[in-house]
């Protein structure tokens, strides 16, 4: 008998895509204008409670645009935690600014507030913005940073790229800081094939925000006001994007499950432990994964599990161990250097079905690891 493999993270499409997409087709409304790219804003916006959102080519130029509508450029640095995808610090850098990475805390994998304090009261480096990383779609401890953010006048910006669906202390992932930005890449909850949202209350940086990702654009003649970007949404993009939105509840409650299932089978191990709930939040449960004891043991939990075709995967690595940001300041604790290599992601697509994530709890429970020293 043939075993299937069984997927990380899909898009589960199992909605409205192929009836949206076709209406792009038969209208002729392919292209990065179209009604599916104002809906998707629409619901989104409704979603993260917010006034406004712009519908971007993906995550990476949301940030960069929220970064650049911030006033942030040249000369400015800006707060980035330590554990995160690259593409959180590569929109500091394509903004003109420069990222200063500072560790995450052991207890939540999220920026460690008291770091940040200590490198915004030293004020050597003049830092414009702070980029709060949802990490895994759990939200960050948002409180402490908004009162720094405000004390020490700079921006506070939710990498909320896998934490559509995520709330903190009841408020929504997206509406916790000045702005912030979704991803809509093939493995985030709600896909849209590739596609970015920046979301914010501020009339004037929206604005700017849709103006600046469509070249600039003064009125209907070739005519500029600035050096813009060619980042907008295509209504094809849009058009999935809308189609998963109808499904958000229901991709989030299973998310959810399957999270909790993992969390059930694996809560009383030593040999892993599953990703931090901090009482916070309420998370997305974007990407469900462990922390080993060690890279050895990540690295054969991975192979055994493909040797079982399931497709698991190690997550994030420090990025200012990593030679593109060798010059790059930091302020670390030792907790990310500590997570690198040791976190696995596994199996947890939308529509991962019950007999799928029993086959991945078989595997897991043949499965002996090192006793976990220090997990929090
Ligand atoms: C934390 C984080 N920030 C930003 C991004 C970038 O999003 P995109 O791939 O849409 O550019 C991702 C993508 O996975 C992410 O995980």
């Amino acid at each position: 008998m043939k075993i299937e493999r069984v997927p990380l993270a899909e898009p589960d499409l199992r909605g409205q895509e192929g009836k949206y997409l076709a209406a792009c087709v038969e209208t002729n409304w392919v292209s990065s204008a179209g009604r599916y790219v104002t809906e998707f804003e629409q619901r989104l916006a409704a979603a993260v409670d917010r006034r406004h959102a712009v519908a971007m080519v993906n995550g990476t130029a949301a940030l960069q645009m929220a970064l650049t509508v911030a006033g942030v450029g040249p000369g400015a640095y800006v707060i980035v935690p330590d554990f995160t995808f690259a593409a959180s610090a590569n929109a500091v850098y394509h903004s003109g600014a420069i990222p200063f990475f500072v560790d995450v805390s052991a207890e939540h994998w999220s920026l460690d507030s008291e770091l940040v304090e200590e490198v915004l009261a030293r004020g050597d480096a003049p830092v414009k913005a702070v980029i709060a990383v949802h990490a895994l779609g759990t939200p960050a401890n948002m409180d402490p940073l908004r009162k720094l953010c405000e004390i020490y006048n700079v921006v506070l910006i939710e990498d909320a790229a896998g934490a559509l669906g995520a709330t903190y202390r009841r408020r929504p992932a997206g509406a916790l800081g000045d702005a912030a930005i979704f991803s809509f890449n093939g493995n985030k909850t709600v896909t849209a094939g590739g596609g970015g949202m920046y979301v914010t209350d501020r009339d004037d940086w929206a604005d700017r925000a849709r103006a600046l990702s469509t070249q600039a654009r003064s009125g209907a003649r070739y005519q500029y006001f600035a050096v813009g970007h060619n980042y907008r949404m295509t209504n094809v993009n849009a058009a999935i994007g809308v189609a998963q939105m109808e499904r958000l509840d229901e991709m989030l409650a299973a998310k959810r499950r399957i999270a909790a299932v993992y969390d059930r089978a694996l809560g009383n191990r030593g040999d892993l432990s599953p990703m931090p709930r901090p009482i916070w939040a309420e998370s997305a449960c974007w990407l469900y994964s462990v922390l080993c004891a060690s890279r050895q043991d990540a690295d054969d939990l991975v192979k055994l599990l493909s040797e079982h075709k399931i497709e698991a995967r190690l997550f994030w690595e420090s990025l200012s161990a990593q030679e593109p940001y060798a010059d790059a300041p930091r302020r670390l604790n030792g907790t990310t250097h500590r997570l690198s290599g040791c976190v696995v992601s596994l199996p947890c697509s939308s529509h991962l079905t019950a007999e799928q994530q029993e086959r991945v709890l078989a595997v897991l429970s043949q499965w002996r690891g090192g006793i976990i020293e220090d997990a929090a």
